[in-house]
């Protein structure tokens, strides 16, 4: 049985999830807690290899079923040889992105379907899910323009989708909300810097304290 704590942070491009993870790890590592950041598609050398082929700008070829395949191949391959030996050790695993992403963007915003999306999914994950996922909502307006200003994060493959992908995305979570209420929690993503740290760390405190 994994005796750590697994947190997942999702959200639409340009939500902030990146600069804030590394924020509130470091905070929990004040406080003397044991975490470790990573994040999808990535962390490890196979699923960082399978990243770079997913995003490539290149790929404008590539099938949507290719696509959540490759991302739950890559989900499979980091949650086997990083996520769950950590969640073992006792640690709080804060994980950019996780199977939401697939079934927003994947499932919803490219029509492949949520439920199709969760059943390759569970079979790449098993029964490893978050206890908490923290979905930051930010509207695609907002959101890709901080994209564009921040000007240092690479373009990449999904980045090229339209607009209306990206609103789709913000419905695929919405729903997500409304299934997973115990879950997932939402966070206006849209605040200021310093309150959305806030607003997060407040919820993750309290839902560590429920465990501890
Ligand atoms: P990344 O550079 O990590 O973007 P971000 O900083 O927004 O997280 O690129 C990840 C991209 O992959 C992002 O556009 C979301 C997308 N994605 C999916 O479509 N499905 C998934 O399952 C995952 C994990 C990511």
């Amino acid at each position: 049985m994994n005796r750590g704590y697994f947190i997942t942070i999702e959200g639409g491009e340009g939500a902030g999830k990146t600069s804030l993870i590394t924020r509130l790890v470091n905070t929990l590592q004040e406080k003397g807690m044991s975490v470790v950041a990573t994040r999808e598609p990535g962390g490890i050398p196979i699923a960082e290899k399978i990243r770079t082929v997913i995003l490539d700008t290149e790929h404008t070829m590539m099938d949507a079923r290719t696509e959540a395949l490759l991302y739950a191949a890559s989900r499979r391959q980091h949650l086997v040889e990083k996520v769950i030996p950590a969640l073992e050790e006792g640690k709080i695993v804060i994980c950019d992105r996780f199977v939401d992403s697939s079934l927003a963007y994947q499932g919803h915003a490219r029509g492949l379907g949520m439920d199709d999306v969760w059943a390759i999914n569970q079979f790449a994950i098993k029964d490893t899910m978050p206890m908490l996922t923290v979905f930051m909502d930010v509207t695609p307006e907002v959101g890709l323009a901080r994209i564009s200003q921040a000007g240092d994060r690479e373009i990449n493959r999904l980045d090229l989708e339209l607009h209306s992908f990206h609103e789709r995305v913000r419905e695929g979570y919405q729903l997500l909300l409304s299934q997973y209420p115990e879950r997932i929690e939402l966070v206006n993503a849209e605040l200021e810097r310093e309150e959305v740290f806030q607003a997060v760390l407040s919820i993750v405190e309290r839902r560590l304290k429920e465990v501890m």
